[in-house]
């Protein structure tokens, strides 16, 4: 069967039909996929049957993957919960034997970029979905060219060159992280420093890199003038023609370019089970330069 590609929406996304991840790529299908990647920036796979195998080699694909952050909890879990790989982990509200198997609960997560408190943020993330609840937990993507494209250039004048700290304090789903105090003055947050407008490795196209709204900073400024400015980037950032939401089915896979893109969750009933496995890439090619 041939591969169709087909839109999701006019701001980003592409269903890709025909092909089963679960069987090794060829390197014209795997060609084809990239190139459809780099256009759409999210691809959606639907009814995968997919072992963390399958999910390891796919992802592996498009760059190299990541270990997963460590679980200690779900992975001393015995009854067939934890993943079978050190690359995989899960995302998930299920509680077993009082222990939560995933992270990220049932709460909203507020836009972000994975990882970007880290000084080599991941270049992509895949999500698999194994059991999704009926309603709730949609989870949108937002295209960073687009975004970068919409500013005026006096405001793109204004942050050319600068850099923005990622605070590392919050996961997105606002919990607080192992170790760390929410930081009292933005400027001292810890977390990367990265430009905020950055060229992607392979379209050299130029993107905003934000990251998350939560304790960002924009270094060298006062932090009421920072604030200031973000807000106003944000305004133009977070533009529906610029998002597309996906409803999950179970089967489905997704793959984002996390340099790209940044991503949000609705929240869904907490007493409904919701369950993924995720990996993610590498952070390997420096993707700014300056
Ligand atoms: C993630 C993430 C969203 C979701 O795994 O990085 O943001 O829909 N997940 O669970
Ligand atoms: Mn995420």
């Amino acid at each position: 069967m041939a591969i169709d590609i087909t839109p999701c929406s006019p701001a980003l996304g592409a269903e890709i039909r025909g092909v089963d991840l679960s069987q090794p790529l060829d390197d014209g299908t795997l060609q084809a996929l990239k190139d459809a990647w780099f256009e759409h920036l999210v691809l959606l796979f639907r009814d995968q049957d997919l072992t963390d195998h399958d999910l390891v080699r796919f992802s592996g694909y498009f760059g190299t993957c990541d270990k997963a952050p460590p679980n200690e909890a779900a992975n001393k879990l015995s009854d067939g919960y934890s993943p079978d790989l050190p690359e995989v982990t899960i995302i998930s509200n299920v509680v077993v034997d009082g222990v939560e198997i995933g992270s990220l609960g049932a709460s909203e997560c507020a836009w972000h970029t994975d990882m970007s408190y880290n000084p080599e943020p991941a270049d992509a993330s895949a999500l698999y979905a194994l059991e999704v609840p009926e309603a709730g937990g949609d989870t949108a993507f937002l295209n960073m060219y687009k975004a970068h494209d919409a500013l005026p250039d006096s405001l793109k004048e204004r942050i050319g060159g600068r850099k923005a700290i990622h605070d590392a304090t919050f996961t997105s789903a606002g919990g607080l992280r192992k170790g760390l105090e929410p930081p009292t003055d933005v400027s001292k947050a810890p977390g990367a420093h990265h430009p905020i407008l950055r060229t992607h490795p392979e379209t050299g196209k130029t993107m905003l890199f934000l990251g998350r709204r939560t304790n960002a900073y924009i270094v060298g400024m006062d932090v009421a003038e920072s604030e200031a400015l973000l807000d106003e980037i944000w305004g133009y950032t977070t533009n529906d023609d610029f998002v597309w939401t996906h409803q999950w089915r179970k089967g489905d896979v997704l793959l984002w370019d996390n340099r790209s893109v940044m991503h949000r969750r609705d929240d869904f009933d907490p007493s409904v089970r919701r369950l993924m496995h995720r990996t993610q890439l590498k952070g390997e090619v420096p993707f700014y330069t300056g």
